[in-house]
């Protein structure tokens, strides 16, 4: 059932992708997570609740991934509220998020991006993985996206202490805990509460 669910989202995704972006190569960073982490996750976790947290103007579409689900994004920065949810978009420092959410509410939780790109300072970093993990639930599934540059100045997520409360998850189309994608030495790392 879970496989005939993963197929069809695939193909939602595809849909979705296709009507909004060019072609590129099938382990980018950008394919890995439109095409192979979201379907993987709609079809077996089928998430009520989620939080994606950084949002750019080249993910407003991602709205539509999540149709008929509760999603919420959050970003520091206010212009970027116009490519958020609508309705349920949070202007703030993801450090914070804990004081927005109750515990236990999200089934899924994705953070692309953010580590590295503003999430810099080890006490922030900190503070922004353990709100996740407070507001998370169990079982949920934590999806972190980040950069692994050699000359990084931040904190690497093995070096989070936070991220310690996590189980690491076994993504079963990525075949592993964490995966490196062809371009950026960006990885996909993923976590259980
Ligand atoms: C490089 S962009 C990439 C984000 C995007 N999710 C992606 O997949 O490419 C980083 C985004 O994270 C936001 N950001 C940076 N630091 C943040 C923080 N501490 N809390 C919340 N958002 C932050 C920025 O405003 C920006 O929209």
């Amino acid at each position: 059932m879970k496989i005939i669910k993963t197929c069809y989202y695939k193909f939602f995704c595809n849909k979705i992708v296709n009507k909004n972006l060019f072609e590129r190569e099938k382990y980018s960073d950008r394919n890995v997570l439109e095409l192979i982490i979201i379907p993987y996750v709609l079809g077996n976790f089928n998430p009520k609740k989620i939080l994606d947290i950084g949002r750019e103007d080249y993910e407003k579409f991602y709205n539509e991934f999540f149709s008929g689900r509760e999603l919420w994004t959050i970003d520091i920065d206010p212009k970027r509220k116009k490519y958020g949810s609508p309705g349920r978009h949070i202007i703030d420092d993801a450090a914070n998020v804990k004081n927005h959410f109750k515990t236990n509410y999200f089934d899924f939780i994705l953070i692309n991006g953010v580590l590295g790109w503003g999430l810099n300072q080890d006490e922030k970093i900190e503070k922004a993985f353990e709100g996740i993990y407070d507001i998370i639930k169990e079982k949920g599934l934590l999806v972190l996206g980040w950069n692994d540059f050699d000359d990084a100045k931040h904190r690497k997520p093995h070096e989070i202490k936070a991220l310690k409360k996590f189980t690491p998850y076994f993504f079963k189309p990525l075949k592993g805990t964490e995966f490196e994608c062809v371009n950026g030495h960006h990885k996909y790392n993923f976590y259980i509460k």
